[in-house]
């Protein structure tokens, strides 16, 4: 096994990013095997392997774990998804997405003049989400899981309690935090702290840091299952803590949370069978539509990395984003989403053939603004027996809120700015304002998080997501579409150049470092407006080889931090 460590800090809201050296980890195995973008975590999921847990006992017991080890990302305070796929090809998905609490108006983040009141919908208590990811873990665990629940909850338990290693990326983190205390008491009082050890200092890299407010709150959810979070003490303390910052979550809307088992978003591709998160994800849905379109266009008309083929995928993007943007909604709220329509292969062919092999469509910007966050996470998982599990769950920024439960030791999600914020109002910048995913009382907001499964011969093949707002859906597509139409290994396709188009802003981000100057010219030649960036997701993933009976992991050179741990 490779287990290479480089440093990258990701800081909050992505200000700060600072590259020495990426590698990615890849590692072969043929029992089982975690993968995830912080190797504290991965290695609670490989023990809870080993000692005989499935793959949605491990992905639990790592889930929190992160919490603890990873809160940029990890948590108990947001949401999120798994697709869980049985050796027996048996597929089904949990949705713990936060919700809006009961209170939540769908102009409750407009002026008297009906503008957006500046960040009050991302970085205000008004922005913190019912959370989900302890009913959905809890979920998960209840119907598939095989080890008992303090089995898989007590390896968190004992990192908050004990103390865990303090990364890097964790470090730089407090540093900067500490940074802007300094100069704006305000905008940073409830993280300045988080990272401190007893004396007020904040911890080194290598020392011991220990979250003994944190370990309380997890004993309660270990001893009384989710109600440990949703009902009595720790719902009471939270539910006063938000009356007392002016967030909207009462104790009525936590104990009204339930997480939702439903079933999953299938497409083909060839001979694979692609399962996915349905709504209110809308990641799965925008994969599959992708995907059929690029398997309309015949696979030698598109070069790997040729400037036609980020052409082509540039406008299957724009056009499956249009269609995001237009349905896409909680469909407990939103009974009418066409899916059948937006998942048929034949619409898809249409909408493929409409594309100019020379020249670059033009999004129509009387539609859509939606700045999603990029700090989710994404885990893949698989046992012995076969099971795989594809989990991504999110704060939506980096540290959610920035704002941490008043002695319960967890960061608050953010993630009420998912919700589209203007109803009716959609501009060229990227701000969507279409019905289905305005805000109202116990609503899920969309998602674009593409927790997702590729079958072969009705068994789990490849299990992919990655972090990264309305970028995931594009990450997971183009990494899909790179392993099944070029046979790419899954090393190669996770680091593969990567684009993103989201029909508005008419504009394709792309990987600076990949994509070369000559197909740039190519590109903006088409009439393509081109930005670069620094990177484009954080794909954690595995892939099976059968014939060889190998489990091949693989983590993103993005995370230097993280992990493929097998065995
Ligand atoms: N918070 C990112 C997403 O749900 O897509």
């Amino acid at each position: 096994m490779k287990q290479i460590y480089s440093l990258r800090l990701l800081l909050l809201a992505g200000v700060l990013c600072l590259f020495s050296h990426q590698t990615m980890s890849q590692t072969y195995a043929a029992e089982g095997m975690v993968v995830t973008s912080n190797r504290q975590g991965a290695e609670v999921g490989l023990a809870v392997l080993k000692k005989g847990g499935n793959a949605i006992d491990a992905a639990v017991a790592t889930s929190f774990a992160m919490a603890v080890t990873y809160p940029v990302a990890g948590n108990i305070g947001g949401g999120g998804f798994i697709v869980y796929m049985q050796a027996n090809g048996e597929t089904t998905t949990i949705d713990f997405r936060e919700k809006a609490p009961l209170a939540a108006t769908a102009d409750m983040y407009l002026d008297e003049h009906g503008d957006l009141i500046i960040n009050e919908n991302h970085l205000s208590p008004k922005a913190i989400g019912v959370p989900g990811t302890v009913a959905g873990l809890y979920l998960a665990h209840s119907k598939y899981g095989s080890l008992s629940w303090a089995d898989v909850i007590q390896p968190a338990i004992d990192l908050a309690e004990q103390g865990t290693e303090m990364l890097y990326s964790n470090y730089f983190t407090a540093r900067f935090i500490e940074g802007r205390h300094e100069q704006n008491p305000e905008e940073m009082k409830y993280m300045n702290e988080f990272f401190r050890d007893d004396a007020g200092k904040i911890v080194e890299p290598g020392e011991l840091w220990k979250q003994p407010d944190l370990a309380k709150t997890l004993r309660a959810i270990r001893d009384q299952g989710a109600d440990g979070f949703y009902k009595g003490e720790v719902a009471a303390r939270l539910a006063g803590f938000m009356k007392e910052i002016g967030g909207l979550i009462t104790e009525e809307d936590l104990a009204a949370y339930e997480a939702v088992e439903r079933p999953p978003v299938h497409g083909t591709f060839g001979e694979y069978d692609i399962y996915s998160m349905p709504p209110p994800s809308s990641g799965g849905v925008t994969l599959i539509e992708m995907l059929n379109m690029a398997e309309s266009v015949s696979d030698d008309s598109l070069a790997f990395n040729s400037a036609e083929y980020y052409h082509y995928l540039a406008e299957f993007m724009r056009r499956a984003y249009t269609d995001r943007a237009r349905y896409l909604g909680d469909p407990d709220f939103n009974p009418d989403i066409p899916l059948n329509e937006i998942l048929n292969k034949e619409r898809a062919a249409r909408l493929a053939a409409g594309i100019d092999p020379e020249k670059a469509s033009v999004s129509d910007s009387t539609q859509v603004q939606l700045p999603e966050g990029t700090n989710t996470t994404h885990m893949s998982f698989m046992d012995k027996d076969g099971n795989a599990v594809s989990l991504t769950y999110t704060l939506e920024y980096s540290y959610g809120s920035r704002i941490v439960a008043g002695g319960l030791g967890f960061v608050l999600n953010n993630e009420m700015g998912d919700f589209n914020p203007v109803p009716g109002v959609t501009t060229s910048t990227g701000l969507i304002g279409s019905a289905p995913n305005q805000i109202a009382p116990g609503k899920r907001m969309l998602s674009s998080m593409t927790p997702t499964i590729v079958a072969k011969d009705g068994k789990p093949y490849l299990v992919i997501g990655s972090p990264g707002g309305r970028t995931i859906i594009n990450t997971v597509f183009q990494t899909v579409y790179n392993v099944l139409a070029f046979d790419m290994a899954l090393d190669a396709a996770i680091e593969a150049p990567k684009i993103h188009h989201q029909w508005l802003p008419d504009q394709i981000l792309f990987e600076r470092d990949k994509v070369s100057p000559d197909t740039q010219a190519l590109l903006r030649a088409m009439g393509h407006k081109l930005i670069p960036v620094n990177g484009l997701g954080d794909l954690n993933g595995i892939l099976v080889e059968p014939r060889q009976n190998l489990i091949i992991g693989v983590s993103d050179s993005a995370s230097p931090e993280g992990a493929a741990l097998g065995y």
